[in-house]
């Protein structure tokens, strides 16, 4: 599957520059970058990162698809993700926490933001950690890297170029690779069987995760009933 690469020494965020650009650029355009100065991540957070020892990208979406499949390119990310990693470190525990975060050992590897304003494009945003060895400041969940985890220095062009035809042929879609992904991800479902508390329509919940739909909606057991949310309904806390 074909890409281009657009790669940058220093941006503010890689997914401000598909957003601004996204109309002159073609689909699965990949913006790649050392360093940015202003990463993003959900919630409005900050995304953080030493200079050339992680991986920070997006990837441009604008075709059909988009209208057909629109949530699952969420799955398809994060397990086109957790699928490299768990190659790279097969002995550990690689989850996906919902919507698309990729733990190892209970500590957040990669976070991914996705961006758009459908059906025009969408933005995949996807920051990995891969050499950096201390993480200094407030973080909302621990984060670790590839490097803590293995004690192994990864050459990060390799580990890339490996992980973008991952990560397009996951989000080429068709109906039997949602059906693999929703199966890839049910076994590697950080959440599965935990109590969560979340914010829905206003109201705080708490409720046991039971899995989730073929739409990628989470299944939540509040007691009276099954919720069944989207990543733009709810916003877990804790
Ligand atoms: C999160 O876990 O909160 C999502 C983090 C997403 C970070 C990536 S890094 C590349 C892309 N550009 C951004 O500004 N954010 C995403």
């Amino acid at each position: 599957m074909k890409y281009r690469e657009i790669h940058f020494e220093e941006i503010g965020s890689t997914n401000d520059y598909l957003r601004d650009n996204y109309s002159s650029l073609d689909n699965f355009t990949i913006a790649s970058a050392d360093y940015q100065s202003h990463g993003k991540g959900r919630n409005s957070r900050v995304w953080k990162g030493n200079p050339k020892e992680n991986l920070a990208f997006s990837i441009l979406i604008k075709n059909k698809d988009l209208v057909t499949y629109g949530g699952l390119f969420s799955l398809s990310s994060s397990v086109g993700v957790s699928k490299i990693i768990e190659k790279y470190l097969p002995n550990k525990k690689i989850e996906i926490k919902w919507p698309n975060d990729v733990y190892i050992n209970d500590k957040k590897v990669c976070g991914i933001l996705l961006e758009g304003n459908l059906p025009n494009y969408l933005v995949i945003g996807i920051g990995i950690n891969i050499n950096q060895k201390d993480f200094i400041g407030e973080y909302r969940k621990t984060p670790t890297s590839l490097f803590l985890e293995s004690r192994v220095e990864f050459d990060i062009d390799e580990f890339k170029k490996e992980l973008f035809d991952e990560l397009i042929n996951s989000v080429s879609l068709t109906e039997t690779k949602i059906k693999n992904q929703l199966d890839y991800f049910e076994s590697h479902n950080y959440l599965k069987n935990k109590i969560v508390d979340f914010l829905y329509d206003k109201n705080r919940y708490q409720g046991k995760v039971v899995g989730v739909d073929n739409s990628f909606n989470l299944l939540i057991d509040i007691g009276e009933k099954v919720l069944s949310v989207s990543s733009g309904e709810i916003e877990l806390i804790h």
